[in-house]
Parts: C-alpha cells; structure tokens; sequence
C-alpha cells in the first residue's frame, strides 16, 4: 500500500491556488476546526494524567481505569497449548496457540468466523450460541476423534468490563455500535460458559482479557521495552501495567503495593465531560445520534468506526450551505446515509498520488454518485488530511499522559488495529505529536509506538498460560475459583 510508514506526505503546495474564495473560507474554517495547535495538546495531555490517576480512586473518574488481574509479564519462557477466542467488531477469530520451549516463540493455528451484522443488534442468547458454535466446529475441525482435557482459553472480549476476577467481568456498556439487549450490566462469562456446557465443548475459560492488555503481554513478550499496549482500530484504547500501590481501589485486596497489575484504562471515555477536547459540531452530532450519547468522546474523535462519519457530516453541511453548496444541484442520497463512508474511504482520499486528485473523483463517483469539480476535490483532501491528522495527534495524548504519570522517559509501545496498521501517514503524525508534547528535540525519539504483535491471539493465550502458572503456585489473587481452574486443566 502506498503511502504507510513515517514518510512525510508528498507536498502538493500551490494546489489551492484555483479554489474559489468561498471554498477557501470554508478550508481555513475547517483547519481552525479541526487543528489540535501543541498548547492543545500540552494542557490535554496533562488533564488526561489526572483523569488516569483519578480513574484509579475509589470516587473514580471518567476513566474506568478497570485492574485486569493479569499480574505481571511473562518471562518469555511460558509453555503449553492454549485456545485463544477473539470477539472483535467484525470477526470472530478462534486460535490455537502452542508455546514451545524456546524464548519468545509461539505457533498458531486460526480460523475466522464473519461476525454477521445482525448479532450485534440481536440478542444475547444468539451471539453465545453463534460463539460457541464457532469454538465447538474449531474444536472438531482440529481435534477430530482425540481425547481432551479441557484446553485453557483466553477470551479476548474489547469491550470494558469491570473484573472482580480474571474469569469474569461485567459490561460496562457497549461500545464500537454494538447494542445488544440484556448485556450490559451483567457478567459476560456465566452465559458464554453455559453455551459451551450446552454443545459439551472441552473448554475452560481461564481469562477473560481485553484486546490492549493483550496486545501488551503479546508485544513484552517478544520486546522487554513494551510498557503500553494501544489499539487504534474501530475503537481506541490502551493498557500499562501499574504498581498494585497505586491502586487504592483495590486496597481492600491488601494485594502486596509492589505486586504488577495491567490496567485497562478505557480512555475512549476519557473527557466524557467535554473540559478539554476541541469538539466541532460535527463530533457533536456523532455523540447526540450513536446509540450512547455522552460516552466515548475520545474515542469519537479518533477511532476508525468515526472518521468516515465525521467527514460524511462535514460534507453533507457543505452542501446544504447556501453559502458554498459544494456538489450544487447533485443528488446526495448516498451521502445522506449514516456511516455510509468509513476509514478506508479518508485513507483512500489520503493515498491519491496525483496532482489532480483523479482517484479521489472516481472514489466519489464510484461509492457516492457524485460529480466533483476540482475545488471541491482539494477540500476533500484537505477535510480527510484534518480529519486524519487529529485522530493521530489526540492518540498522543493519551500515550504521553500514561508516560508522565508513570515518569517513563523512554518505552516503546506496542500498536495495534485497522486506524494504525492501514492509516496513511497515522503512525509519522502521531510520533510528531509526541515530540511536541514531550518536547524532545534529538535524532531518535526516546519513546516509540511500534506495531504490536497478536494481542488478541498471542496475548490472551499468554495471560492464560500466566494465570494458570501463577495458581498453581498459589497466587490466588482475582481467581474466583483455583480449584475449578486447574481441574482438567493439567493442573494439580
Ligand atoms: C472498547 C475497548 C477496546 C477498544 C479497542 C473500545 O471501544 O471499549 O474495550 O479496547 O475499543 O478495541
């Protein structure tokens, strides 16, 4: 794919010269709108800081900062065979994972599974059946005819659960468009675990994890430097491990302060109260017509489920003002309809190589029926630049504000997800960012967000493979049940 990596974009300066003024006006509105000036980034970083350290009190914050019980990172020399089930947003991915003997190794076997649309507005007894009858034809497909113990899973679940224990946790709310009835609220596990019984599949679910924490046991498995995992996908989020003493939440644990324990931070929801995000109208309308108004508002302005939307809405009022009406006269029926345009269509726009933006035109003629003039091509480019750009720069935010608040001068953090793999210049933004929040001035960049490995494969098996270790040697810590673990689990 064109256009990946820190490359610095390919300047197209003096393509504006034949925008009429009235389009211009509306380019430097949008540039005021949608620009996050390094001040911005400076007093969002350092309020971001609080919210983390406040997210770990009692009171709580906006942040649900939610302890993980994956206590600590693995040494690189785990072993064992594991299953690894991943419910993302659009698959559903079952894994098997060996651990060899060797450092850092691993082998995986995987089959996905389309996660059809309509589950995630039905209802919950249809998504378990659908996901347990994915786990019992992966079990047949790869085991056909053996004996089993029960195999170890690790659920990769990326939705925020607050967990009393490794092996079960309770949805806080959906999030990334799901709706599903009679979930939230309730403890995930107990229905998913009765699916299983219900078809006798030979699996012991062992932790539930999320995709970040994941994604950072994975990548510290392989890199000793790991100290954030992030994902910058449909939705956006990350995990750190913290020292158990700076959780007094969990004080009445009386957990050992010096003991590791990786916080899901959640920080999709980080400013929920709107006190320091410059939101535009547009991420304004967002937030009033998702299924969750008021939740998510970092998150609204950075992950890829929105960034098509944003640019949908800008676009749709451009046309209805009178003052610039851009695709005057045009039907824009398409362009009309919620989340018709996602990620991949700004990237797309981003990736245009020619001067005259002829892909971006077939682009809008081909999914929006749309004839653009070349002016109003330029605004497009320039809205998904914007649009883009600030996704990149707030995601520093929040990795800088982890950073201060653990006093890390110099890490690397393991990225993940369809915004940071698949986004062009996404991963060059958002180390210049950084750079300005964190002032550095020299050749190399002390802390450095490098692309993850398999979080929601790897990672879950691993948290696993920790979690069975760490009972069996009577680290009972968050484990709701020790004995009912290990048992078929080779345990003993
Ligand atoms: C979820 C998180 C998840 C993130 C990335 C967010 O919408 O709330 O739990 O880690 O997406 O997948």
């Amino acid at each position: 794919m064109v256009g990946l990596g820190p490359r610095k974009p390919p300047s197209r300066k003096g393509s504006m010269a034949g925008v009429p003024k009235d389009l211009l006006d509306q380019i430097n509105r949008l540039e005021e709108l949608f620009t996050v000036p390094q001040e911005k980034l400076k007093q969002i970083t350092e309020h971001f800081k609080a919210e983390l350290t406040k997210g770990l009190t009692v009171e709580g914050g906006s942040i649900p900062m939610n302890p993980t019980w994956c206590m600590g990172f693995p040494t690189g020399y785990e072993t064992g065979t594991f299953l690894a089930l991943d419910m993302g947003g659009t698959n559903l991915r079952v894994c098997e994972i060996s651990l060899p003997e060797e450092k850092g190794e691993f082998d995986i076997i995987q089959s996905k599974y389309r996660m059809p649309e309509e589950l995630k507005t039905g209802t919950a007894q249809e998504l378990w059946d659908y996901v347990a009858d994915c786990l019992q034809q992966f079990i047949e497909y790869h085991h056909e005819g053996e004996e089993l113990g029960r195999l170890p899973l690790g659920f990769t679940f990326s939705y925020p659960a607050s967990q009393d224990y490794i092996d079960h946790g309770v949805l806080q709310r959906w999030t990334k468009g799901f709706d599903i009835d009679g979930v939230e609220g309730k403890d995930v596990v107990p229905p998913f675990e009765a699916a299983l019984a219900e078809r006798g599949v030979p699996i012991k679910l062992t932790a539930l994890v999320n995709d970040t924490t994941g994604t950072l046991i994975a990548s510290a498995y392989t890199d000793d430097q790991m100290k954030i995992g992030c994902i910058f996908g449909t939705g956006c989020n990350a995990a750190y491990m913290e020292d158990c003493g700076s959780v007094p939440k969990l004080a009445h644990m009386k957990l050992d302060p010096k003991l590791h324990m990786a916080i899901n931070c959640e920080w999709g929801a980080f400013d929920n109260e709107h006190k320091v995000l410059p939101r535009t109208p547009y991420d304004i309308i967002i937030d009033k017509e998702s299924p969750r108004p008021g939740q998510q508002a970092f998150e609204k302005m950075i992950a890829g489920l929105y960034l098509g939307e944003i640019f949908r809405l800008v676009l749709a009022d451009l046309h209805g003002n009178p003052d610039v009406c851009i695709f005057e006269g045009q039907d824009i029926g398409k362009l009309k309809k919620a989340y018709s345009l996602d990620a991949s269509f700004l990237a797309a726009i981003e990736e245009d190589p020619f001067e005259n933006l002829s892909e971006t035109a077939d682009l809008f003629a081909n999914k929006l029926s749309l004839t653009a003039t070349q002016p109003e091509l330029e605004l497009c480019r320039r809205l998904a630049e914007l649009i883009g750009t600030r996704a990149a720069r707030l995601s520093a935010c929040g990795v800088a504000a982890i950073c201060k608040k653990k006093g890390w001068e110099s890490c690397h953090v393991g990225a993940d997800g369809s915004v940071f793999n698949k986004y062009p210049h996404f991963k060059a933004r958002g180390a210049v960012a950084l750079r300005e929040i964190l002032g550095w001035t020299g050749r190399k960049d002390p802390i450095e967000i490098l692309p993850a490995e398999d979080g929601s494969g790897v990672g879950a098996a691993l948290i696993a493979a920790l979690t069975l270790k760490r009972v069996r040697e009577g680290q009972n810590a968050g484990i709701r049940d020790p004995e009912a673990m290990l048992k078929g689990c080779g345990g003993k």
